[in-house]
């Protein structure tokens, strides 16, 4: 690995946001917030991003293109927290589509539960980095704004590309670097100001979404992530901007 790739991926594995923390104690720290804002976390997604992340998902969603057919398609959500994506993956799919959502956060499962009702979607408690499911166990793999939060990148690629079978697809959906110079200092200043706040009105912790805020910011950009993915063995690495690069979507194959 170049060093370039090497100093980004290891820069993941020590920032809690802006702060420096032990490897250590990332996980504890992300494992608090998500346990602090998931009874508020469908809605301030909507109040932060104005609605755009469902359209973003929806995106992800319309670039994986879940068989309509009644063959068997099964998706692991990984960080799948309240179930966006899993949910909309479904409604997209035929009757042979399922899908389990793999997330660390007993408080974001437990609201999970709750709103998917009697949808045909698995629930388990665990780790990206470690992944508690066989080899080539799943057609796919999506991440929805789950990769900025984990400590160590290289082995959660690692793990994606362990669970999926051969011919199998990874997406993943973070936010990225804006590539516009106009628009990068209006969401400088809109994030680093109102998204806080919003945080402290609606979910009663300002710190928590300075935190989500921050860990945007220290995410590898578009190409250094593209290339993490090719490291991890993944084929036919692309990705796409959205809004500017506030958001990116990386698709990859396992072949
Ligand atoms: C910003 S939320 C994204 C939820 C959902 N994918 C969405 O797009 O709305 C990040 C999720 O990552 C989960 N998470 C954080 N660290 C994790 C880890 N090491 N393994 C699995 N999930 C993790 C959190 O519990 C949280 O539910």
């Amino acid at each position: 690995m170049s060093e370039h790739l090497k100093s980004r991926a290891d820069a993941a594995k020590t920032s809690f946001g802006f702060a420096r923390v032990g490897e250590e104690a990332k996980q504890g720290l992300v494992n608090e917030v998500f346990a602090k804002v998931a009874p508020r976390y469908d809605l301030m997604n909507d109040l932060m991003s104005g609605g755009l992340h469902r359209l973003w998902k929806d995106d992800l969603v319309a670039w994986l293109a879940p068989p309509r057919s009644a063959s068997p398609f099964a998706l692991l959500d990984v960080a799948g927290g309240t179930g966006d994506v899993a949910l909309r993956a479904l409604r997209a799919g035929g009757s042979g589509a399922s899908a389990t959502i793999c997330d660390i956060s007993a408080e974001m499962i437990e609201a999970g539960r709750r709103r998917a009702g009697d949808a045909k979607l698995g629930f388990v408690r665990g780790n990206a980095e470690a992944l508690p499911f066989a080899k080539s166990s799943f057609d796919a793999y999506t991440i929805a704004f789950g990769m900025r939060n984990l400590t160590h990148l290289e082995a959660a690629l690692a793990e994606a590309f362990r669970v999926l079978k051969p011919g199998g697809r990874f997406l993943c959906l973070e936010f990225s670097a804006v590539e516009m110079p106009l628009l990068d200092r209006l969401y400088d200043a809109y994030s680093f100001n109102a998204i806080p706040a919003l945080g402290g009105l609606v979910a009663g912790d300002a710190a928590a979404y300075r935190y989500l805020v921050e860990s945007i910011r220290r995410f590898p950009d578009q190409e250094t992530f593209m290339h993490l993915i090719e490291n991890a063995g993944f084929e036919r690495v692309r990705y796409r901007n959205l809004s500017g690069g506030i958001a990116a979507i990386h698709s990859a194959w396992r072949l």
